[in-house]
């Protein structure tokens, strides 16, 4: 396995749309273990392959406290949500930053698992916020696009700032 690195937001890469996985072969298992592996160290509870510049509909959840219930989605979609709520979000792309989003309190997702087999998931709670999240970036979208212009020009300055001084 091998720490994959992540791309920070403003990164113009973080905006591209990710592509479905035509075969779920050996490659996309080992990127799934790379971005469990990533994921873990950072530590955080969702990763999307965009996030480690590999654009392809790949991301991978673990809400657990032991860091042993890793969930790799593959494809996945969104086919109902239902209610709304507001949660406090963070972002392996978004260092530091801690905003308010309102999602869809429940979803259904359907994706493959990591041997190609489909699977239903029906989520809510923190859960759902993370795979609405995650499943944002494979549409090359950041949480930090729901928040007012205004905060996110402050967040790209103190970002843009913070990797100034780190290079
Ligand atoms: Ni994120």
């Amino acid at each position: 396995m091998a720490l994959l690195s992540i791309l920070h937001y403003p990164d113009q890469r973080l905006q591209t749309v990710a592509a479905p996985v035509k075969e779920v072969n050996a490659e996309i298992r080992k990127l799934i273990d790379d971005m469990a592996q990533t994921m873990y160290a950072a530590p955080g509870v969702g990763l999307a392959a965009t996030q480690v510049n590999v654009h392809k509909q790949v991301i991978v959840v673990d809400i657990s406290e032991s860091h042993d219930k890793l969930m790799p989605f593959i494809n996945p979609r969104i086919i109902a949500r239902d209610g709304a709520g507001e949660r406090e979000e963070g972002c392996l792309s978004v260092p530091g930053i801690y905003e308010k989003v309102t999602r869809a309190e429940r979803v259904t997702v359907e994706a493959l698992d990591r041997d190609g087999k489909p699977f239903t998931l029906h989520a809510d709670g923190l859960l759902a916020v993370c795979i609405q999240h995650e499943i944002d970036h494979l549409q090359g979208k950041v949480f930090v696009e729901y928040l007012s212009r205004l905060k996110q020009t402050r967040i790209k300055i103190k970002l843009q700032k913070l990797q100034r001084e780190t290079m």
